[in-house]
């Protein structure tokens, strides 16, 4: 079935009926509630003492094949990781810097005042200087998605997943598509900018679309045991509900990589590090407390909300990741519950460029002229809304700034 808005209601009730058909959905949910509350105690008994939760990595280790098994089975645990020192601070202090020069020179606090409204993902801010920026094609922007350094990173990251699939690869761990996302410089004492807890690249479809279905088939079959989040198969199968709020790529990372120093308090994300958390959230809808046209409120073309009514017994677990500094790279799997402190009580700018991982595959191929063609013109990302201030920005990227691995990930070879 593919959600349709039209007869949305419908479909849901539907979907429901036949899925309570396949599985004893409530004897599932007190099952899977009963293993997950264990992963909630341990995280909210180590934030208590002060230890960490989110898992800690050293680029160098990932360097040099060195990160030890344990610590690469709590990351699959945990579905998150931080990244340190990926790229040296003086690089990225001065990326930092390029960046603010390319705002400003641009005057994009002008032009953003013109077009507030195109951008309907953060319609419900207040207005007020903007802390996200629909910038994608700035220097900085073009060079560490390009760099080295993130090539070993998400080479790393991709190969936590298993990516065969009936004897075939779903997509090529060792090859990434560049994918263009935005910059986030969030002012100190900003309050206007804040998330609360959601998961990105779809709601309604999880429970309605083929795909996903096929990617949750032993949640939805009863065998919730089997289900494993890393596991690949049909994930690049998912049709997603076109939308700025939805990422058209698939992407084994959400990620980004810090510009200035920043940890709790300082307006930065958040998480709820449990990567079979979303098996929960499906099960959680298919009870008989939520209406029978209602799926804990998710809604068609936004991102999935994790709401207290509903979601109460995860949110216990959302804890804020650990300090970063300049240089640091933060990764989440693409079904990890995040949020945005509200916020900002540091004395600094808490500043990132979003970048993830989203490896060489044909749902990710079929993607990359539109986005070539994007940035050839410096126009907006085709995935998100079509502000398009670049196209006359002075001292935008260009084709000749793309280094070969540049070029390969924008498919411009
Ligand atoms: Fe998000």
């Amino acid at each position: 079935m593919s959600p349709d808005q039209k007869i949305l209601s419908q479909q849901i009730e539907q979907q429901k009926q036949n899925l309570r058909k396949t599985a004893d959905q409530s004897r599932s949910f007190i099952e899977l509630s009963r293993s997950l509350e264990e992963e909630v105690e341990e995280i909210i008994a180590l934030a208590a003492k002060g230890s960490k939760v989110i898992p800690e990595v050293n680029f160098n280790d990932i360097q040099k094949g060195e990160v030890c098994a344990d610590l690469t089975q709590l990351v699959k645990k945990r579905g998150c990781a931080v990244i340190r020192q990926v790229f040296k601070s003086d690089r990225v202090n001065e990326w930092n810097e390029k960046i603010v020069e390319y705002i400003e020179s641009n005057q994009y606090y002008n032009r953003e005042i013109e077009k507030r409204g195109l951008d309907q993902y953060f319609s419900q801010l207040t207005s007020g200087r903007p802390q996200i920026f629909g910038l994608y094609w700035s220097k900085p922007q073009i060079e560490a998605r390009q760099s080295q350094e993130l090539a070993v990173v998400r080479r790393w990251l991709n190969r936590l997943w298993d990516h065969n699939q009936s004897g075939k690869s779903v997509f090529n761990p060792d090859r990434e598509c560049s994918y263009a996302d935005r910059l986030r410089r969030r002012q100190p004492g900003d309050s206007t900018l804040g998330l609360s807890p959601h998961v990105d690249g779809g709601s309604v479809e999880r429970w309605l679309d083929e795909g996903f279905q096929n990617v949750y088939r032993h949640v939805y079959s009863g065998e919730w045991q089997r289900y494993d989040p890393f596991a690949a198969a049909h994930r690049t199968e998912t049709k997603e509900i076109p939308s700025p709020a939805v990422c058209q790529m698939f992407r084994t990372f959400q990620g980004w990589t810090a510009l200035t120093s920043q940890g709790p308090g300082e307006g930065t994300l958040q998480l709820i590090p449990i990567a079979r958390g979303m098996a929960w959230i499906l099960l959680r809808a298919l009870q008989n407390d939520v209406s029978d046209d209602d799926l804990c409120g998710a809604k068609v073309g936004r991102a999935l909300s994790i709401l207290p009514d509903y979601h109460q017994m995860l949110l216990k677990a959302l804890v804020p990741i650990p300090k970063v500094q300049p240089g640091d790279t933060v990764w989440w799997h693409p079904d990890v519950i995040h949020a945005v402190e509200n916020h900002h009580q540091g004395n600094g700018y808490s500043n990132v460029m979003y970048i993830g991982a989203a490896p060489v595959c044909e749902k990710n191929q079929v993607f990359l002229p539109k986005q070539a063609d994007a940035f050839l013109k410096g126009r907006s990302s085709p995935d998100f809304a079509a502000e398009d201030y670049e196209v006359d920005f002075v001292d935008r990227a260009q084709l000749s700034d793309l280094t070969e691995l540049g070029r390969l990930q924008m498919g411009l070879v």
